[in-house]
């Protein structure tokens, strides 16, 4: 693959970048666009370096980012780490696709375990209405869980779809995660988190696949979701307030049970 002059996409969108300061407000906004970074969007191109060029952007801005995934495209991104601390808050708005490389052999080994990869990064929310897509079909394929396994990649390096470690204040709302190849959302050592108007979704044979799994974290709300996963939810070492949540809808295969976590509070 040729170079990609990624310093003129960089200087082009934050040239292009559009700063509003609203009458009365202190706070600037900036909008930004995975296309301005060079991002194709058609399913097929490599736009990690597009992801992780907006993504340095979008952290370095002071204010409000709104960092766009426009709708009606395709991204394809290879496994990443959006790293922070950020100088500002960070709008990451979800209207189109993220997809994942389908085949495992595209995850080289520094890359074991993660997909999606926010670490270190406060004042984060994903929103948008779009889909991150996983398609997890060749991990689950290859996957098997009993002792005698001979899976040339057990499920246990399967990646994590949005995997969000040592983080503070997120808020995940109105996307839908799908095809994990694993975990869906995972949340590890986090405070301050809501997870709200979800849908979180596999197929009943992608066996091994976790709706959410909330590890060694705090203050984690988890409410109005449909989650339609594999296997299951689990909460290892977390601690969640507030929950269960109301009208929080889990549905597990293969048994197509609804499970209400504990109380009503209609
Ligand atoms: C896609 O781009 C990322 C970032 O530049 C790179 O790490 C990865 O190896 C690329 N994948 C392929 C298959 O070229
Ligand atoms: C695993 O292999 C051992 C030894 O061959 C056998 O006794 C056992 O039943 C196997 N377990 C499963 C789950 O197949």
């Amino acid at each position: 693959m040729a170079l990609r002059a990624r310093t003129p996409h960089l200087l082009a969108a934050l040239a292009g970048a559009v700063a509003l300061l609203l009458p009365g407000a202190v706070e600037a906004r900036v909008l930004l666009s995975l296309d301005d970074f060079g991002a194709v969007g058609d399913g097929i191109a490599n736009d990690t370096q597009a992801f992780v060029d907006a993504w340095k952007a979008a952290c370095a801005t002071g204010g409000t980012t709104y960092l766009n995934v426009p709708a009606g495209k395709s991204y394809q991104i290879w496994p990443v780490t959006l790293a922070g601390p950020c100088r500002g808050e960070i709008k990451l708005m979800i209207s189109g696709n993220i997809i994942a490389p389908e085949e495992p052999e595209d995850w080289s080994d520094g890359d074991q375990g993660r997909w999606l990869h926010f670490w270190g990064v406060g004042d984060l929310s994903l929103s948008g209405g779009g889909i991150v897509d996983g398609r997890g079909q060749q991990w689950w394929a290859g996957s098997c869980e009993d002792e005698n396994c001979t899976s040339y990649r057990p499920y246990e390096v399967a990646p994590m779809a949005l995997h969000f470690e040592d983080c503070r204040d997120v808020s995940v709302k109105g996307i839908t995660v799908q095809n994990s190849q694993r975990q869906h959302l995972v949340f590890t050592r986090c405070h301050d988190v809501e997870a709200y108007y979800l849908r979180v979704t596999s197929p009943e044979y992608s066996h091994g696949t976790v709706g959410v799994l909330v590890v060694s974290s705090t203050d984690v709300h988890i409410k109005h979701d449909l989650f339609s996963v594999g296997w299951r939810l689990r909460v290892d070492r977390g601690q969640l307030l507030g929950y269960p949540a109301e009208s929080h809808l889990v549905r597990t295969w293969p048994r197509h049970q609804h499970w209400r976590f504990g109380r009503e509070t209609k």
